[in-house]
């Protein structure tokens, strides 16, 4: 075959116009590329098929299959390229490395270099395969690669969506918010390898889903909800404990006969779109809101007395699921609603005086130190506070228990807990609803934002101790607040701020 090909005897004719990329690099490079491309193939039917249901198969599929693919073109260009500046500077000896099959050494290289290359796809076919799977776990992510996102696995394990995959909410389906969402990755994985990223991580999420895409999936707006019961029980941190319980009737879902759904969750009807504006990264301040009956388009604006501006367009939110339910898979409970939940199951003995407020002060006290280091800081704080040999037996319970609370809901090395994440579905201990339902949102007709008093939302069964409890008023009590006669200028998270209040 040589004597008939003119331009294949290489050292017969030195420089003979043969291609650059005939040479030991550029070869290297395309079995990468190709094996890059059977990868892409192979991920890409499996993606389609959904047969690997796997959102971290996107990583593989969009970004790590063609990043090999580039690597090897790149390296044949380089091969080519420095094969090229070889032949101009030594034109007498210019075959360095071109692959030359009469030669019986690079023959033999060349079997070992096959085998080699194809034992090189199969073990990245595996290993790829492999990684994928460990990476879709929901403990990688809590755990191995987001090692700073350990709290938010620990309040995950502890939610209604303890067994929903990080990355149904996280990513969700869609190749181009996987892409999205991986490089927001990557940026945050090159933060940590330089152990910068933001302790805490920083909330809200900014390149969340919208709600429609995560949490509709599984739930619906439309579903109707009807009523919801829900018993708050609490303690007031008095020294015998008081127990404390508002049985609370959460209109989430009225039906008036023939009109639209009304109720907490109007908001989220799909007849109604209320938009707001916050300057503050938490969402925490709202000055401005807009509400667009999209039937008849009508369009209602209300807004702080001090905020007389128009909201930069771009940085108008339409409220979704999450404006509410910010916290579906980490909620970071308060101090005292952590405390108040091992009272009522016993796990923190009421026969110890004060153990609300103990507990509480012991798990916020001013330097908690690391989080090696808080446990020895409650067992001091409780064994000082009851030193009294009457409460030798009860206190190695008490001291292990709010140890446990502690390491579940406050993390000092992440500087994360309930005060830095704030929970928006209610009114008590962070802003919440109060952020637009405050009676100081007005039209410029000066009409106040409706349903601002506390019959609007929900109704009082019950409240109190025991046995009053045990008088059930269906038409709803008059809030018998535990902490005497309320302030109308004052907003409930003005003095409970789910510490001990001042
Ligand atoms: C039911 C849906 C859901 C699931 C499941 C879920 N998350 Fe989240 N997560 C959210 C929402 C919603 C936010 C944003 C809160 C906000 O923007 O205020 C969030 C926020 C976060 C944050 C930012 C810090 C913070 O607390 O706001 C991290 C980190 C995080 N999630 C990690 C995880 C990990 C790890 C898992 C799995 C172990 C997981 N998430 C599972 C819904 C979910
Ligand atoms: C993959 C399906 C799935 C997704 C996605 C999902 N949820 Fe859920 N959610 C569930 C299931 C299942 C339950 C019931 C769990 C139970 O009763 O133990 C639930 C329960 C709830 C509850 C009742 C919670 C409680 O404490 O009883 C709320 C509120 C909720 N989800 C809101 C959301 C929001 C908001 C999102 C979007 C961020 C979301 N969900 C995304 C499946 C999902
Ligand atoms: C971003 C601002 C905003 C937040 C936050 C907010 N709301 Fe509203 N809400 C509105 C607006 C605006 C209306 C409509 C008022 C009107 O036009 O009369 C409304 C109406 C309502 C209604 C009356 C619906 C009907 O039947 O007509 C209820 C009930 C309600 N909200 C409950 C809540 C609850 C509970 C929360 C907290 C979990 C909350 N809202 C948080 C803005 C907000
Ligand atoms: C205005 C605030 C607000 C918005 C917006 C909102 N919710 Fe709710 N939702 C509530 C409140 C308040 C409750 C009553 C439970 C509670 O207080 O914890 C509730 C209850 C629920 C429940 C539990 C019902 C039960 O039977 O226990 C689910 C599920 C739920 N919401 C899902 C959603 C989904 C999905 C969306 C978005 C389509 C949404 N919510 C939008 C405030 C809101
Ligand atoms: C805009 C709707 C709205 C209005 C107005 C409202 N509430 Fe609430 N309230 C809620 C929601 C939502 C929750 C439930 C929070 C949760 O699920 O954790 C709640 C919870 C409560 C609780 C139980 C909190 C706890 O942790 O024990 C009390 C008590 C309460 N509200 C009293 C009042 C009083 C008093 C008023 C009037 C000053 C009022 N509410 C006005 C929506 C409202
Ligand atoms: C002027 C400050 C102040 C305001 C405003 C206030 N509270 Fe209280 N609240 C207290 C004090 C003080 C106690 C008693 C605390 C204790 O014994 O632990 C208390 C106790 C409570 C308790 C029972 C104990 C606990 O810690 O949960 C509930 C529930 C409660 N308040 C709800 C509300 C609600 C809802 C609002 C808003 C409508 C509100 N409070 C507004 C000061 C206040």
């Amino acid at each position: 075959m040589s004597d008939s090909a003119p331009v294949t005897p290489e050292k017969s004719t030195p420089g003979a116009p043969r291609s650059n990329y005939n040479n030991w690099i550029s070869a290297i490079g395309a079995v990468l590329a190709i094996g890059a491309i059977f990868s892409f193939a192979f991920l890409l039917w499996m993606d389609l098929t959904g047969s690997g249901n796997n959102p971290y198969l996107g990583i593989f599929t969009y970004i790590v299959a063609p990043g090999f693919f580039f690597t090897g073109a790149a390296i044949m260009i380089f091969g080519a390229w420095a094969q090229r500046r070889w032949a101009i500077k030594h034109s007498h000896a210019p075959d360095k490395w071109r692959l030359d099959f009469h030669n019986p050494k690079q023959r033999r290289l060349l079997g070992v270099f096959i085998v080699g290359g194809v034992m090189f796809l199969m073990l990245s076919a595996f290993g790829s395969y492999q990684s994928y799977h460990i990476a879709e776990s929901n403990a990688f992510c809590g755990q191995v690669c987001h090692t700073a996102m350990n709290p938010e696995y620990v309040t995950y394990q502890r939610s209604a969506h303890a067994r929903v995959d990080c990355v149904d909410c996280h990513i969700g389906s869609g190749a181009l918010w996987f892409v999205k969402a991986k490089l927001n990755g990557i940026h945050q994985l090159i933060a940590y390898t330089v152990t910068d990223y933001n302790r805490p991580i920083e909330t809200p999420l900014k390149n969340l889903r919208p709600a429609q895409d995560i949490c509709e999936k599984c739930h619906w707006p439309e579903k109707f909800h009807g009523n919801v019961e829900i018993n708050y029980e609490h303690f007031l941190s008095d020294r015998k404990n008081t127990p404390y319980t508002a049985r609370m009737l959460m209109h989430v879902n009225t039906n008036k006969a023939g009109a639209p759904v009304g109720g907490i969750h109007w908001h989220v009807n799909k007849d109604e779109k209320v938009e707001y504006f916050t300057a503050d990264p938490k969402r925490q301040e709202i000055p401005w809101m807009r509400v667009t009956n999209l039937k008849d388009n009508t369009v209602k604006v209300y807004r702080t007395e001090d905020f007389k501006d128009e909201p930069p367009a771009a940085d108008i939110r339409v409220m979704d699921c999450m404006d509410c339910h910010n916290r579906p898979a980490h909620a970071f409970p308060t101090a005292n609603d952590s405390v108040e939940k091992s009272m009522v199951t016993g796990a923190l003995s009421l026969k110890l005086p004060n153990i609300k407020r103990v507990a509480v002060q012991a798990m916020t006290q001013d330097d908690m130190g690391t989080d090696a280091e808080a446990p020895g800081k409650i067992e001091a704080f409780l064994r000082e506070k009851y030193s009294d040999p009457a409460y030798a037996e009860l206190l190695p319970a008490a001291i292990a228990e709010v140890q446990h609370i502690f390491s579940v809901s406050i993390y000092p090395d992440r500087k994360a807990d309930w005060r830095v994440y704030p929970n928006n579905i209610g009114h008590k201990d962070w802003p919440g609803c109060f952020r637009c339902h405050d009676n100081l949102h007005t039209t410029d007709q000066g009409q106040a934002v409706s349903s601002s008093d506390c019959t609007s939302c929900h109704s009082i069964l019950a409240q109190g101790k025991a046995g009053q409890l045990n008088q059930l008023s269906a038409a709803g009590l008059e809030f018998d607040h535990p902490g005497g006669e309320l302030d109308p200028d004052l907003t409930c998270a003005d003095c409970h701020n789910g510490g001990i209040q001042q």
